[in-house]
Order: structure tokens, then sequence, then C-alpha cells
């Protein structure tokens, strides 16, 4: 059989389901563009003179790395004029940043993570990029911040690149999810699984322990439980992976199975949680209810959560179906 490419995916989608228009083709086609030059920028290492902090900080504090500020603006040149999008909103912008009135607009707004994981850069380890679409809200010209805030049901599109041993990209248009691995030397993603199924049972867990005295009771219980191994509640003993890389971890769960937990604690409370709602928490949800997993905040479906502002951040339990109902009803039962 003939490998087939996104672009020749997205045209079969449109045909046989008539669910995406020419311009959400276009958009996918655009971001995904522009993770194949974020890929070879992150390839080059130390070689590209990329490495390292820029001295900067972002809107939410953090050091900007040189990367993210370089596949922030790969990601912005790519998508501003080619007529799809009415704003684009990213991590590493304080506030959406509206498309030039010198270029067309479009329908859809594009909310992203231009690099996850950056403080694994300098490390070498996979890194990535997170995308969500939204519609603009009807008869809004202008769109600010508010015409973000729409909870994740509303999401057209999502999907992340991971930028690890090969180029991945993984999207869902509502309708499953596919992957697409990266022919560095044709410049080409070309589709390698269909129809994506995370199993419902898993014996591996996500979760960066060094936080483990910061919990609250009901992920101490869940995760004590699983430490206890075979002669615990469980009945079986549980594996450890945490990359640090959210797009890393996702994928491994997205591939066989688990369960990946940033809860709130002690630590991140006053924040409300460590990981951002709009661009990393939804669209990771989306992917992973397509794949049949779950995503919850430890009390309800994350992308049912009503965000207040752009950079808002939530507790994320997402993955296996049985895992995540588990901690889920720990937490509901304390409450
Ligand atoms: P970013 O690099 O975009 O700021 O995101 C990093 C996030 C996420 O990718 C990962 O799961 C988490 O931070 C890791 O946090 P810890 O360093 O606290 O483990
Ligand atoms: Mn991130
Ligand atoms: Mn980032």
């Amino acid at each position: 059989m003939n490998p087939i490419s996104l672009s020749q995916f997205l045209i079969e989608e449109q045909r046989a389901k008539g669910q995406i228009d020419a311009d959400l083709r276009r958009l996918i086609k655009v971001v995904a563009s522009a993770c194949k030059r974020i890929s070879i920028a992150v390839s080059k290492g130390a070689l590209g003179g990329v490495l390292g902090n820029l001295g900067t900080t972002n809107v939410q504090g953090e050091a900007q790395k040189k990367l993210d500020v370089l596949s922030n603006e790969i990601l912005l040149q790519a998508n501003e004029w080619g007529g799809h999008l009415a704003a684009i909103a990213s991590e590493e912008m304080d506030d959406p940043h509206p498309i030039p009135h010198r270029y067309p607009k479009g329908e859809f707004l594009l909310v992203f993570d231009p690099l996850d994981g950056s403080s694994n850069i300098d490390v070498n380890v996979s890194v990535g990029t997170i995308f969500s679409v939204l519609r603009c809200p009807e008869g809004v010209k202008e769109p600010d911040e508010k015409a973000f805030l729409q909870p994740g049901t509303r999401q057209v599109a999502a999907g992340y690149a991971v930028y690890g041993p090969s180029t991945q990209l993984v999207l869902t248009l509502g309708d499953g999810v596919t992957v697409f691995t990266l022919d560095r030397e044709q410049g080409v993603f070309i589709l390698t699984e269909r129809g994506v199924s995370i199993p419902e049972q898993t014996s591996e867990f996500a979760i960066n322990m060094s936080n483990q005295r910061h919990w609250e009771a009901p992920v101490q219980r869940y995760i004590g439980e699983l430490l206890a191994g075979k002669t615990g509640p469980r009945g079986r003993d549980f594996n450890m992976r945490w990359v640090a890389s959210m797009v890393a971890d996702v994928h491994r769960i997205l591939t066989r199975g688990g369960v990946f937990m940033y809860p709130v604690d002690a630590k991140c409370a006053p924040k409300g949680g460590r990981l951002r709602l709009m661009y990393e928490a939804n669209p990771m949800a989306m992917i992973v209810e397509q794949a049949g997993g779950a995503a919850t905040d430890g009390r309800q479906r994350i992308m049912e959560v009503q965000p207040h502002t752009l950079h808002q951040r939530v507790p994320v339990i997402l993955g296996s179906t049985e895992e995540v109902q588990r901690v889920t009803a720990y937490h509901l039962e304390q409450s």
C-alpha cells in the first residue's frame, strides 16, 4: 500500500466526512509545517546555537529558553498570513496575537505551547509542541482573551508533535486519533497509525514523586496503593516513568497505556495547578478521550472546565480509563 501523507489524509477526511472545511485543512497543514521547522531547529542541538536560556521570562515568570521563543516565532510567522485564523494565543505571549490588518482573517482561533518540556532541551531529551483549535465566537471581529475562554469540549481539533528519536505528529479532528511520522529525507509527515486506542487497564503511572510531601490525601492514597505493589490492595506491581515533558509522557501513554498525573499540591495550589488548561490540558484531554481514555482534574472532566483566564492552570489526571476513574473517585469521596 502506498504511504499516505498528512495532506492526503486531510483531503480524504474532508471527502469522506465533510466535517473539516478547507480552512481547517489549511490550518493543520500550516501547523504541521511549522512543527517540521521546529523539529529541524531542535535537532541541530549544540550546533545550532539554540540551546540555553534567553535571559527573559514569560508571563508566568518562567525563564524562557532560546528555543521557546524561536518555536513561538516559527508558529506565529507560519500562521498569521494564511487567512485561516482570527487570532493566535501562546504560552509565550501575555495576550492573544491579533492577525495583522494587512492579512486576511479566518474563523479559527489557534492556541499553542510552542515548546513543551523545554527544561529537557539542554539535556537532549524529547520535547514537543501542543496545539488546540477553537472557533472564533460569532460576530467577534477583534478577538481578545475572552474569545478564547471556551471549554475544551468546543475544540474542533487538537494535536501535538513530539521531537524524539523520530518526529511524530498526533492529531484528532474529533473522530479518533491518527499518528504521522516525519520522513526527514522527504520532509513529509506519513500516516503510521490510525484509530489509536489506549488500553483501559494499566500497570504504569507517571507523576513527579519529588512532590509527594505536598500532595493531597486522595493522591497520597492512590499512589500509596500503587507503590504497595503485589502485597497491597491492588494485588500487582506497578512501574513508574516521568520524562517531565508532558508531550513525551502522554505519547508513551497513547502508545502503551498508563496514567499521567500532575495533581494540585500544596506547592502549586495558589496557582491552581502546574499545567496550563488552554494549551496543555485541553488538547491532551481531547486526544486521550478520542483514543478511548479519560481526563479529569480530579473532580470533573477537564474538557468541561470553564476557563477564566488564558494562562489558567489546572490539575491533570489522564490516561487509561479505569485508573483515571479510580483517582477521581478518591477525590470525590473526600469532598
Ligand atoms: P513547559 O516546558 O511548556 O513549561 O512545560 C513543562 C511541563 C510539562 O511538560 C511537564 O509535565 C511538567 O512541566 C514537568 O514539571 P516538573 O518539572 O515539575 O516535573
Ligand atoms: Mn508545556
Ligand atoms: Mn512550553
